[in-house]
């Protein structure tokens, strides 16, 4: 039996996003060969594990919440893997093979959840820190989608203090671009903060609205006659597959929070996450699009080393039949779950390709040399290097 700590939660706008996928694929992973260890992670950055935790009611009181569960740190410690409870008697609450990572935005899907696991050396599910973190940013995203000439539109990116100092001269900038643009923050995800201008003032309203939310910006033009669709991947450097390609439709201007996960029920405990968004599978676009969509997922995911399940997001504008990749999603909703299903491939099965993945990756990871046994520092006498710094002044 494979002890599995599902971790989930976290300081994220994305949090109640995350406790649905994860409580999702917490009721699907096959208890004959894991031991579900939930691990929630509260707004409030504390970590907290129990079998209360694999029910959605139990997140509508967090009072109970936190009654019903225990409070406890991961570490490592003599060669295990542990849960720990904090407080004044401390025990060991449980042990834990390997990480499922089922975490949506910043603190958590960017790298920053995936450093702490590799820095204690427990194995994980997905993709690893450098390819987290790029997948979170929009700006680093098409930085090196633009260098591995995948198609992307025009954007143009800032930092906040940059249009403080001088917003004329960042205006004029994003003005090279064609109106219509959006306006994105380049960290966040599930479309907050973002909005659409068509002419200055309403650009202006946008950025200033999409500074609340991050310090870097990125305005992209706006693709016409918009199709959505998004496509899945599975698999890590050596071996890739693809899933369904999905349509994803709204009524409204630009794909919002409520189109993706509350999908017309205001219900939190009837969400069905990404499920629930109203979308066609498989997308309504000719063979020739779809190839299209097919050979720049491959390619994008091989860049950026991505590994377990991603979803990658197009945007084609129908009439011109041109495909522009929008982002990857290294943590996608519900594990991209419902576009494996349509391909013959249930859930439960994803989910054991994700964690046979992982422990694949792991096992390679620890063949390769990280560390020498010798300590260089032994020999190590005195500190003239570090008082010959202090004296170095910075320019
Ligand atoms: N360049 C664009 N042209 C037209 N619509 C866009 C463009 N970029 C984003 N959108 C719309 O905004 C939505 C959210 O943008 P996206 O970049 O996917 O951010 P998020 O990370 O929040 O999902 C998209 O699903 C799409 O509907
Ligand atoms: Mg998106």
């Amino acid at each position: 039996m494979i002890k599995l700590g599902v971790i989930f939660g976290g300081e994220s706008v994305e949090h109640e996003v995350s406790i649905i996928s994860a409580v999702q694929a917490m009721n699907k992973l096959d208890t004959e060969k894991y031991e579900i260890i939930p691990i929630y992670i509260t707004k409030d950055r504390e970590w907290y594990t129990g079998d209360a935790l694999k029910d959605i009611e139990t997140y509508q009181d967090i009072d109970l919440l936190k009654r019903y569960s225990t409070n406890v740190v991961l570490y490592y410690r003599k060669g295990r893997f542990v849960l720990q409870s904090k407080g004044l008697f401390k025990r060991i609450v449980k042990d834990v093979d390997i990480i499922l990572p089922v975490v949506h935005g910043t603190n958590v899907e960017d790298g920053v959840l995936q450093g702490y696991l590799r820095s204690i050396g427990i194995p994980f599910v997905g993709s690893d820190v450098a390819s987290s973190a790029v997948s979170q940013d929009k700006v680093f995203q098409k930085h090196i989608f633009a260098s591995s000439d995948l198609p992307i539109t025009k954007y143009v990116w800032f930092y906040d203090s940059e249009y403080n100092d001088d917003s004329e001269e960042i205006i004029k900038k994003v003005e090279k671009l064609k109106y219509p643009v959006i306006v994105k923050p380049a960290n966040l995800g599930s479309s907050v903060g973002i909005s659409k201008a068509k002419n200055q003032e309403e650009l202006v309203k946008a950025i200033e609205d999409a500074i609340n939310y991050d310090n870097k910006i990125v305005v992209e033009e706006v693709v016409s006659n918009l199709i959505e669709v998004n496509i899945s991947v599975l698999g890590n450097y050596e071996n890739m597959n693809l899933s369904e390609i999905e349509q994803v439709m709204t009524d409204n201007d630009l794909l919002t929070y409520e189109d993706k996960y509350i999908g017309g029920k205001k219900k939190f405990g009837s969400s069905k996450g990404m499920a629930s968004a109203s979308r066609k599978i498989p997308a309504d676009i000719d063979d020739k699009l779809k190839e299209e969509v097919r050979s720049i997922a491959t390619r994008a995911f091989r860049e950026l080393n991505s590994s377990g399940v991603v979803r990658i997001d197009f945007l084609i504008d129908a009439k011109k039949g041109k495909v522009y990749i929008n982002e990857i999603n290294s943590c996608p909703g519900s594990l991209s779950f419902y576009l494996w299903e349509p391909i013959g491939k249930k859930y439960s099965e994803l989910l054991d390709d994700m964690i046979n993945i992982a422990i694949k990756d792991y096992k390679k990871r620890t063949s390769k040399t990280h560390s020498f046994k010798t300590n260089i520092l032994q020999g190590f006498t005195g500190t003239k290097g570090l008082k010959g710094m202090k004296n170095t002044k910075l320019k």
